[in-house]
């Protein structure tokens, strides 16, 4: 079942990352696809500060990843998008953010699928004139 929202300002960002936040458990990976400027870190920004998360949350663009302890969960944020090969992410040693207890949220995840877990959410961002369409579906 795909979940479809219609987004024009960050408020209703907000409440769909709140919500989606509130289904996800131990373990959970959600990947991020949509353009530059599309809206996943602030997707992101808005799962963490839920979480407690005090530090500013950025694209990790250049760190690749970034984590945050939280009172509940440790986050892995990574980010695909300067990678060049799958080889980069078997280097980081990828598998060890697919475990059972953290969440882990990538952004540009389908630059690699060959990468992903078997089961993850599906975020898609699409932004035309100020109007973000966002849609969130469970894959595998
Ligand atoms: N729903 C929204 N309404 C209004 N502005 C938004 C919304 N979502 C994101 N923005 C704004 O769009 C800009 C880019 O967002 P963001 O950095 O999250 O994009 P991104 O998809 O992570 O881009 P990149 O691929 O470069 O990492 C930010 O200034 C953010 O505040
Ligand atoms: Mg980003």
């Amino acid at each position: 079942m795909t979940e479809q929202y219609t987004l024009t300002n960050l408020v209703q960002t907000k409440e769909v990352a709140c919500s989606l936040l509130a289904k996800l458990v131990p373990g959970d990976v959600v990947v991020f696809e949509g353009n530059l400027g599309a809206g996943k870190t602030t997707f992101i920004q808005f799962m963490c500060h839920e979480l407690g998360v005090e530090e500013y949350v950025n694209s990790p663009t250049f760190t690749i990843i970034n984590e945050y302890l939280t009172g509940k969960y440790k986050v892995n944020h990574i980010d695909f998008y300067r990678l060049n090969s799958e080889e980069e992410l078997r280097e980081i040693g990828i598998e060890q953010y697919y475990n059972a207890q953290d969440l882990t949220f990538i952004e540009w995840g389908n630059k690699f699928p060959e990468m992903l877990p078997d089961k993850y959410y599906e975020i898609k961002i699409s932004y035309i004139n100020e109007v973000r369409e966002l849609t969130i579906e469970l894959l595998g």
